[in-house]
Parts: C-alpha cells; sequence; structure tokens
C-alpha cells in the first residue's frame, strides 16, 4: 500500500508543550509503596526511594508528574502524610477499598520529584473536603515562611516552599464513583471560589478545572460547557481524561480509537471557544489530557476481587501487563497529542509505575519496562519543538468509532535548535507494508535512522523474566530519495524516523 505525505516548512500546528508527556502517579495498589518507594530494597536510597525505578523515570524524562490521585485524592486528608512517619494515621481508602498508611505524603513526593527531574502538578480534595483544606495545603506548599503552615512545613523538615505551579482543582467530578461527586453546577461553583482563594495565595499558579471523565459521560459535553461558564476567568486548562479497551480484541476498532480522542478533543476545544465568545474572553484555556492510557486487561477481575477484599494495605491492583498491539495504540495517542498541539498542553499517561503503567516492579527484585515504555520514552526525548502541519494522503478503513480511519498514523516534529525532524508512523495494516513517500519541502536531509517496534506477535508482553522480548531495534526502512525520504513500514509497526 502506499501513501504520500508532504511536510512543508511554513505549515506547523504549534509549539510543543513539553508537559504532554507527563505522568501520573496516584496511592492507589503498588504505584506508590514497592513502586517508587521501598525501604529495605537493595536500591533504595536513605529515604526509602528505588534508585532502579527512579532511573527509569529519569530516562522517560517525563517534565511532569501528577499526584496523589486519582479517585484517591477525593477522600485523602494531605495533612495525614505529613509529620513523623510513626505518627501518621492508617486511614480506609474509599476509592480503591484498600488501607493507606500514609508513609509517603508530599515531603516525601517532593523529594522524590526533585530527584526524578519532573515538575509536581498537585491535587486538591474537592470531594469529601474543600476550599478550606486546599488553600492551607498550597500555603503549606508554596508559602515562603512566617504563617502556621509554611511554618510547620519548615518544622517537618523543609524549610524553603516547593514553589509548584500546578494544581488540578479535584478529580472526575462528573463521575457518580467519585467521592463527593457533584452536578456540573455544583462543582463549578465550588472550583471557581476555590480558584479565586488560590489566586489569591498566588494569583500565577496555573489551574486545572474538572471535565468529563470520559467523552461517553452522560453529561458530556454540556459539562465542560456549565464548568466553564462558571470558572473561565479563574482557571487556565480543563481536564479530559480516556482510557483505550480492546474487550473484544478487534485490532481494527481498537487502533480507530485514536479517532475518538481526536474528536473528543476537538469537541472540547469548541466548547472552550464557545465560553471564551460569550464571555468576551482574552484568556485562552486549553486542555489537560491529564489521564491517559490502555486499561483493559486486568480491569474486570481487579473489579471482581476488590468487591470481596478486606481493605489491603498496597495490594496488585490494575497491573495490566501490555502487549505489542498497545505500543501501537500508544503511539497513535501521543501522535493524535503532537497533532493537537495547538489546544493540549499538558498531557499524563496513565500512570507511571505497577498501575497501568509503563514501569513495572517486583517487591524486593527488579524492576522493567513494559512494552508502552518504549513509545512514550521515543516521543518524551525526541517529540520536542513544533508540530508541524502534515498533508497525509493514504487509504483507510471504517470502524465503529470512525467513519474514516487512516492506515498511516503519522505526526512529525521539527526541532529547530538541534536541526533536526522527527516523524512518529504507526502502520495500522497488519496484513501489508505502507511504501511513503515522505516530501520535504524546504528542508534539507543529510542523514537518516529508522528506530522500528514491531512484533510478529500482537500479544507479546515484556515480563520479569524476558523483558525485551518487544523493544526497538535499529530499521532499515528509510532512505533518503524522492523530493525527501523513501520509507517502508512494516505491517502492524511502530516507527521513529529522524532526520538530520
Ligand atoms: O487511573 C486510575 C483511575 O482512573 C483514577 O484514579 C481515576 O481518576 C480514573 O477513573
Amino acid at each position: 500500500m502506499k501513501a504520500r505525505v508532504t511536510a512543508h516548512s511554513a505549515f506547523t500546528v504549534a509549539d510543543i508543550d513539553k508537559r504532554i508527556y507527563g505522568s501520573f502517579l496516584e496511592h492507589l495498589g503498588r504505584a506508590v509503596y514497592t513502586g517508587i518507594y521501598e525501604p529495605g530494597h537493595p536500591t533504595a536510597d536513605a529515604s526509602g526511594m528505588r534508585g532502579d525505578v527512579l532511573e527509569l523515570v529519569r530516562e522517560l524524562d517525563t517534565p511532569v508528574c501528577r499526584y496523589p490521585g486519582g479517585n484517591f485524592v477525593s477522600a485523602y486528608n494531605w495533612e495525614d502524610g505529613i509529620g513523623p512517619k510513626d505518627q501518621r494515621p492508617k486511614r480506609l481508602d474509599l476509592a480503591w477499598r484498600t488501607t493507606e498508611s500514609n508513609q509517603v505524603g508530599i515531603h516525601e513526593f517532593a523529594d522524590w520529584a526533585e530527584k526524578a527531574g519532573t515538575e509536581m502538578m498537585l491535587a486538591v480534595n474537592l470531594g469529601s473536603r474543600g476550599l478550606d483544606e486546599a488553600r492551607a495545603f498550597v500555603e503549606y506548599v508554596n508559602h515562603k515562611g512566617g504563617t502556621y503552615w509554611s511554618d510547620l512545613r519548615a518544622k517537618n523538615g523543609r524549610k524553603d516552599p516547593w514553589n509548584c505551579r500546578l494544581w488540578c482543582l479535584g478529580n472526575e467530578m462528573d463521575g457518580p464513583w467519585q467521592v463527593g461527586h457533584k452536578s456540573a453546577a455544583e462543582y463549578g461553583h465550588l472550583a471557581n471560589e476555590t480558584a479565586k482563594a488560590l489566586r489569591g495565595l498566588d494569583p500565577t499558579l496555573e489551574l486545572v478545572v474538572c471535565g468529563s471523565s470520559h467523552s461517553g459521560m452522560p453529561t458530556y459535553p454540556q459539562w465542560e460547557a456549565t464548568v466553564l461558564e462558571e470558572t473561565y476567568d479563574q482557571v487556565d486548562h480543563i481536564s479530559l481524561h480516556m482510557y483505550f479497551e480492546n474487550y473484544e480484541k478487534n485490532t481494527r476498532e481498537f487502533l480507530a480509537l485514536p479517532e475518538k480522542l481526536d474528536t473528543y478533543i476537538g469537541t472540547v476545544a469548541g466548547v472552550i471557544d464557545y465560553v471564551k465568545a460569550k464571555k468576551r474572553s482574552k484568556r485562552k484555556v486549553t486542555i489537560s489530557f491529564d489521564e491517559w492510557n490502555v486499561w483493559y486487561h486486568e480491569r474486570k477481575a481487579d473489579a471482581e476481587r476488590m468487591r470481596d477484599w478486606d481493605w489491603p494495605e498496597a495490594p496488585v491492583l490494575l497491573e495490566d501487563i501490555y502487549n505489542f498491539e498497545d505500543v501501537l495504540q500508544v503511539g497513535c495517542i501521543l501522535n493524535t497529542f503532537i497533532r493537537r498541539a495547538d489546544v493540549v498542553k499538558i498531557a499524563c499517561i496513565a500512570q507511571l509505575v505497577n498501575v497501568i503503567a509503563p514501569i513495572m516492579t517486583e517487591p524486593g527484585g527488579a524492576a522493567w519496562r513494559q512494552t508502552i515504555y518504549w513509545p512514550f520514552l521515543f516521543a518524551s526525548k525526541h517529540g520536542r519543538g513544533t508540530a508541524m502541519q502534515l498533508a497525509v494522503e493514504v487509504p483507510g478503513y471504517t470502524a465503529d468509532h470512525a467513519a474514516h480511519v487512516p492506515w498511516l498514523d503519522i505526526a512529525g516534529v521539527r526541532d529547530d535548535d538541534a536541526g533536526t525532524l522527527t516523524f512518529f508512523a504507526v502502520n495500522r495494516n497488519g496484513d501489508e507494508p505502507l511504501e511513503v513517500d515522505l516530501a520535504l519541502d524546504g528542508f534539507a536531509a543529510r542523514t537518516v535512522e529508522h528506530t522500528l517496534i514491531r512484533h510478529d506477535d500482537l500479544e507479546a508482553r515484556n515480563t520479569k523474566d524476558n523483558p525485551d522480548n518487544v523493544a526497538p531495534v535499529k530499521g532499515d526502512g528509510a532512505a533518503i530519495g524522492g523530493k525527501g525520504l523513501q520509507l517502508v513500514l512494516p505491517p502492524h509497526s511502530y516507527s521513529m524516523i529522524r532526520v538530520g
């Protein structure tokens, strides 16, 4: 099958906000305990943080990490996680029916984030709590000193404020499953008042208001309109979430889901513009897509197990083991964010360690890369710069989720400082290679490198004993020729093509 792609030096989408390669770490299952934190682990540092995990997180170079939830945050008391560890209370976590030991709280997470080279994106609890606890938390984290909360922080070992810039006003407040779930009008009012109070502390904070938990929610997209009408003047981003499922084991339908993602983003961008116009506002609210990933492998089994268990501490939960098919999906999702760089300014893979995550650990043992680690790593490392507006001509197929799904999913990024062009390409077709004539108009191509991920088995996984089963190799499918590049992308494959 043949495709034609044209990249022109005059055609760009927008500068990419590197925070689209953000991540998420929730107090859930083994994400924190035996994930990032395991005192006594052979690689643990003095504060109990696993060195092997830190190394993998640093390699991923995720610029921002959302914490501490997720559904967890909606019944969380942040004060439980400060002060001497032996005096911290154990609490029931209502979201996941587990027991929270509070051995990790804001101090431990902030120290870890510093070591990992990632900025904190903190969420306040607007479910079981409200404005007052939120303002106390922000004061504790960000105020320089001389007040009750900032002096308590100093007493607890941290004199200088952390100065966290990015704050989420609750989590998935449209979801009936959320502790303290609210109607759009109720939540919009609370979020607006909370935002005003936080801006009273610091007008330069970046605030994220909750949008829909997914585009199938009955309140979508009216939720976005109502919430933004209440909050537009006070917030910077509206948060969206989407998880990708393949219960039917139908690869064509599964790989069509990013088209649905694209429509979701486009619709919410339209709602933002509608409210902006209605308010005659000059402010530009953008999208924080702060939870996304494939999530279905263990989802139903987990829901069953949770019903019966007796409030365990840090149990195995949401530990999806990803396959090669998921590499293709994650590649297409990241490409969608790059192509929508004009409106998506933050996106967080959910999550980072053990819980629907690119990094897995064994308690007391190894840490390894799941299959989806690779497309995330490549986008995070090489997907920085300016998103290119590519003209793509390629046949496609019809799916339930979209009338036209192109066989080739491609995004292009130019990094003018490094003088490189990078293309991320997924061949969705499992039967035929794609021969791509990629014209480079206004660019010179001196060198080209092809990195390829493919496997004969869509179900192939990486495990502790076989951690490199699905891994990138040097490809031979890219050459300089024609008006730019000639590519051959094998059936069902992920490619990164870098031009110098
Ligand atoms: O990431 C897992 C869960 O998915 C989060 O806690 C919640 O926000 C979403 O429903």
